[in-house]
């Protein structure tokens, strides 16, 4: 299948932009309407375009007639409680599909690894049209949590941590790079997420924001991140073994996997 896409993303699958001055806007997501969507850990979301307009975050293959994340329709009573974050998901004027606010509680670095996944934004994409990919705009100024990317979900050495203080902006082939984030604060962590179609729009949007497509990992402890990896590790292979043994008895667990080993939803 050929799409188009734009050529800064070959390198890695993610640019990072200026960062946007946050402290100048007002919270608007503190008075979002969030509906519960699970997705990569303890999560809430607030729609400010979904499928058909209304106040769910379901992808929009889901729905009838089902569509590709494009073509967003806005949700009015989202857009009127938050008009400048509408403004910028609008502003490089491509495309967009799914627009929202997450929220994310704190969680561990096992946890994010745990939750690496990819998402399945160019399901029913016509071949030949814009490659879907999602723009990441930090709210809440969360300087010691990290967007961590992987090429490969199994190996550490793929991994770029991108650190999330307020105004981090990060555009990424989320259908290509598995992600999730590690949230290590006390408090929710709040972020604009955006699915736009790749084309000229979007490439002079992020031309004129001096993108970086490489750029060097927060660190952590050696010791402390192959605990982690063991950690996730042990929790996949136990998750797989209660899928195993479910499929085998569909009474196990009486049909129900603990939440902790819940299958990740598409974010
Ligand atoms: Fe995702």
């Amino acid at each position: 299948m050929t799409y188009v896409k734009l050529p800064i993303f070959e390198q890695t699958g993610y640019v990072v932009l200026d960062s946007y001055d946050q402290l100048r806007d007002s919270r608007e997501w503190e008075n979002l309407v969030f509906v519960d969507w699970k997705s990569s850990g303890d999560t809430r979301f607030a729609p400010l375009a979904s499928a058909y307009g209304q106040m769910e975050c379901d992808g929009f293959w889901n729905h009838t007639p089902a569509k590709t994340d494009k073509d967003g329709v806005w949700v009015p009573e989202n857009v009127a409680l938050a008009p400048r974050l509408t403004e910028r998901a609008q502003e490089p004027g491509a495309n967009i599909g799914r627009c929202r606010v997450i929220e994310l509680q704190p969680n561990t670095y096992e946890d994010a690894i745990y939750n690496l996944h990819r998402d399945d934004n160019n399901r029913l994409n016509p071949e030949g049209t814009g490659w879907i990919v999602r723009a990441f705009c930090n709210l809440t100024d969360n300087r010691d949590s990290v967007m961590i990317l992987r090429e490969d979900k199994d190996d550490p050495a793929t991994e770029t941590r991108i650190p999330l203080p307020a105004g981090a902006q990060v555009v990424i082939d989320t259908q290509r790079l598995y992600h999730a984030v590690w949230h290590p604060g006390d408090e929710p962590r709040y972020c604009l997420i955006t699915s736009y179609e790749s084309g000229p729009e979007l490439d002079a949007w992020i031309s004129a924001r001096h993108p970086v497509a490489l750029v060097p990992s927060a660190p952590v402890d050696p010791d402390f991140a192959h605990q982690a990896y063991a950690a996730a590790d042990a929790k996949r292979a136990a998750r797989e073994a209660a899928l195993a043994a479910q499929s085998a008895d569909p009474t196990f667990g009486n049909g129900t996997l603990p939440p902790t080993m819940e299958v990740l939803s598409e974010a």
